[in-house]
């Protein structure tokens, strides 16, 4: 999984943004549909999103509204049908797949929705595979000075997971709300630039959801990270710096305004 096109190309990982470009958005969205096939209605139609460095975002809207779909085009899951994406400068729509999986691995911390850890590895096994697949990674954490063993260990005792769970077994014996921690710590492993979370929180109750969105902000805070946080938990929304409500912004019918 992108292993290839980053010792390739290593301008994926290194020269995507430069020094004088700190000012850019790290998220620029122009003009962007998307359907999931020809014969299917678009899901979204978004003239302009942007979202600066170091923001922490909440993006909001009901069920079905397009929100995880948003959060694919983002992390170059998959590409847009027209239009562009530019992550840290880079417009990853250009990118080849093996290019954008390791554009990925580089730069953007992922939470999926369903978690998607590897179920046949374990916890600590989950989490220290985006240095494996990331030059990008191993080197901030050496610049930090720490290793990403050590890394592990820090990121699952700060999401309350005690080491017990890390070592032993498939991270699938985990309950969800554990399997949620160790997908947080998979994603924020190394210090990448964007972190994006889709619904983290959705196996916690009200105040367990609050409190541990209060360690991702944090971790984010402290890794210099821009934060994208999906949700249709309005009530989380007053623990970041902007709102977007996606049904305000998205006018899929015949997207790109036709
Ligand atoms: N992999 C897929 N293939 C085909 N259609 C899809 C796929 N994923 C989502 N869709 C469709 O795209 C639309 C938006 O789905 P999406 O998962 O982005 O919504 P959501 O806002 O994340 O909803 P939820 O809050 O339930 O997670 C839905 O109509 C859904 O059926
Ligand atoms: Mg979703």
């Amino acid at each position: 999984m992108g292993l290839t096109a980053e010792r390739d190309n290593p301008r994926l990982e290194s020269e995507s943004y430069g020094e004088g470009e700190k000012a850019l958005p790290i998220v620029a969205v122009q003009d962007l549909s998307f359907r999931w096939s020809v014969r299917a209605p678009y899901v979204l139609g978004i003239g302009e999103l942007s979202i600066q460095r170091g923001e922490r975002i909440f993006i909001e809207g009901p069920s079905g509204s397009g929100k995880t779909t948003l959060l694919n085009l983002l992390a170059g899951v998959v590409t847009p049908d027209s239009g562009h994406i530019v992550i840290l400068g880079t417009d990853i729509a250009s990118l080849s797949g093996p290019e954008r999986d390791a554009f990925r691995s580089a730069h953007i911390g992922l939470v999926f929705q369903m978690f998607n850890l590897i179920p046949y590895l374990s916890a600590i096994e989950n989490v220290l595979l985006p240095c494996r697949f990331s030059h990008a990674r191993r080197a901030a954490l050496a610049e930090a000075g720490t290793t990403p063993q050590e890394e592990a260990h820090r990121l699952f005792s700060h999401l309350q997971l005690d080491s017990e769970h890390l070592l032993r077994g498939s991270v699938t014996r985990l309950s969800a709300g554990q399997q949620q921690r160790v997908a947080v710590a998979r994603a924020l492993i190394g210090k990448p630039e964007l972190m994006i979370c889709d619904e983290p929180t959705s196996a916690l109750d009200a105040d367990a959801a609050r409190a541990f969105l209060q360690l991702i902000s944090a971790e984010a805070a402290a890794s210099g990270a821009t934060l994208v946080f999906v949700s249709h938990d309005r009530s989380l929304a007053g623990m970041f710096d902007r709102t977007v409500e996606l049904p305000k912004i998205n006018h899929p019918a015949g997207a790109l305004g036709s």
